[in-house]
């Protein structure tokens, strides 16, 4: 059985006092079954790790870096966001292969340096509108998924979010069909690369535009196994209705 997943993606916004919303957000979903993981800015990761220590709460970097320590500044290691309280990282986000050309050999990379240091990786696929309305949807997410999980794969260390980047921030989502599909392919092409076992143990997540009033519909797709929400993960009542829905 997979564990459902409500991963929020707070992206560079939240300053010490966004430390209120979430224990606002430890009180509201204390007693639910599904997993619940913020994903801060790495400011805030420590203090939200020294609020969050009942482990109601799992918290995670949004991106690290391949290497372990060095001359790279500016960037955060795997190392680093583990020994801040992180447990899980966000690889691969569509804004950062944008702004910061991150190829999937990259994210590849950076995958291994979360999993050499016991971190959880969500790494990131998503066609954008021009791939989608040229038909290129399944070509580019298995593109992307080749190129960017590493050969060791495992259900306990790899969770996959489905992201097109066109519906991220825009209020705009696939049609059910659309999301089943792509997350029904993601499922075979990891069945088919790392066995049954392990394809089926990995945890599928759907992000973009997800919202207190679409989420029960799309948690009701097949091989949807939580969301990464970006927008809606701010506010603690927002973003404990979506976790509340995968119930
Ligand atoms: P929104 O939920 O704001 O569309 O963002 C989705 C996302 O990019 C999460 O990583």
């Amino acid at each position: 059985m997979r564990r459902k997943l409500a991963a929020g993606n707070w992206k560079m916004n939240g300053l010490s006092a966004s430390l209120t919303e979430t224990a606002a957000l430890l009180a509201q979903v204390s007693d639910i079954r599904a997993e619940v993981l913020i994903c801060p800015p790495a400011t805030l990761l420590a203090p939200m790790a020294a609020q969050v220590r009942t482990g109601a709460l799992a918290l995670g970097g949004q991106d690290c870096h391949p290497a372990s320590s060095g001359a790279h500044t500016g960037d955060i290691s795997a190392q680093m966001l583990r020994d801040a309280g992180a447990t899980y990282v966000i690889v691969g986000h569509s804004e950062r292969r944008a702004d910061h050309a991150e190829t999937d050999s990259m994210v590849r990379s950076k995958t291994e340096a979360a999993w050499a240091e016991g971190l959880r990786a969500i790494v990131c696929v998503g066609e954008t509108e021009a791939e989608r309305d040229a038909d290129n949807t399944l070509a580019i997410i298995g593109g992307q998924l080749a190129g960017s999980v590493p050969d060791q794969a495992t259900g306990e260390n790899l969770v996959v979010a489905y992201e097109p980047v066109w519906a991220i921030g825009t209020g705009r989502t696939p049609t059910l069909d659309q999301i089943g599909e792509v997350h029904d392919f993601i499922r075979s092409r990891l069945e088919k690369r790392f066995g049954e076992g392990v394809g089926r143990s990995v945890r599928l997540l759907y992000g973009g535009s997800v919202k207190p009033g679409n989420a029960a519909e799309i948690f009701g797709v097949s091989n949807v196994d939580g969301a990464l929400v970006g927008g809606a993960s701010l506010k603690a009542s927002d973003f404990s209705a979506i976790a509340t829905a995968l119930d």
